[in-house]
């Protein structure tokens, strides 16, 4: 009796160990597929994959940066490349200041995102969201595309942007 206890007892412990990394595994998944979720209704890819403002993406470069970017009174930003890759992409960044960048436009280098890049909207994704967002970017292939890099006013751009100024007397539609 005391030891078919003992036995039972051990059997539930070996169960659970077994079944631990499982769960581990289905949590991960289920971050991920959140994640996947969250950067599609929060458009990331209208911006950060090139050709999609042009109405024609090219999905073999999903997510990794765009030749289209936005104009604004501080210069000419480009969506920057958001797969893993190390040397143009956000590979070598930490999980934090990847969330840092979405929530507070910080870059690591510590330079402010143009507010083009939505993160005042996104300063109020909650720690759990955020981190799916991370984790599914984890599991994008690298790719090595490199958008041009940020230009300041009066600097020639090196690709087409969308200019950000207001334009027209907002009369002309009518
Ligand atoms: C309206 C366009 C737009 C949308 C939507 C958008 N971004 Fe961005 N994002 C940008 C632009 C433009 C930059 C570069 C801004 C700059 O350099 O100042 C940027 C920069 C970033 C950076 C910093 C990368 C680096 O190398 O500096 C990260 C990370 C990022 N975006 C992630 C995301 C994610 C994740 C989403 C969706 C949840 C998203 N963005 C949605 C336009 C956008």
């Amino acid at each position: 009796m005391q030891n078919n206890v003992a036995l039972r007892t051990l059997l539930a412990f070996a169960a659970l160990v077994a079944v631990c990394p499982l769960a581990a595994a289905a949590e991960e998944e289920s971050s991920t597929a959140r994640g996947k979720y969250l950067v599609g209704i929060m458009d990331c890819g209208g911006c950060h994959t090139d050709g999609y403002l042009a109405g024609k993406p090219e999905f073999n470069r999903y997510l990794a940066g765009s030749m289209i970017g936005f104009g604004g009174p501080a210069g000419i930003v480009y969506p920057p490349n958001l797969t893993p890759s190390r040397e143009n992409g956000i590979g070598n960044w930490s999980d934090e200041e990847i969330i840092n960048a979405i929530r507070t436009g910080r870059r690591p280098d510590g330079r402010a995102l143009a507010p083009v890049m939505p993160w005042p909207t996104y300063a109020s994704l909650t720690d759990t969201d955020a981190q799916a967002i991370v984790d599914y970017l984890r599991t994008l292939p690298a790719n090595e595309f490199r958008p041009p890099r940020p230009v300041a006013a009066g600097q020639p751009a090196p690709a087409p942007y969308l200019d950000l100024k207001p334009a027209g007397t907002g009369t002309d539609a009518t």
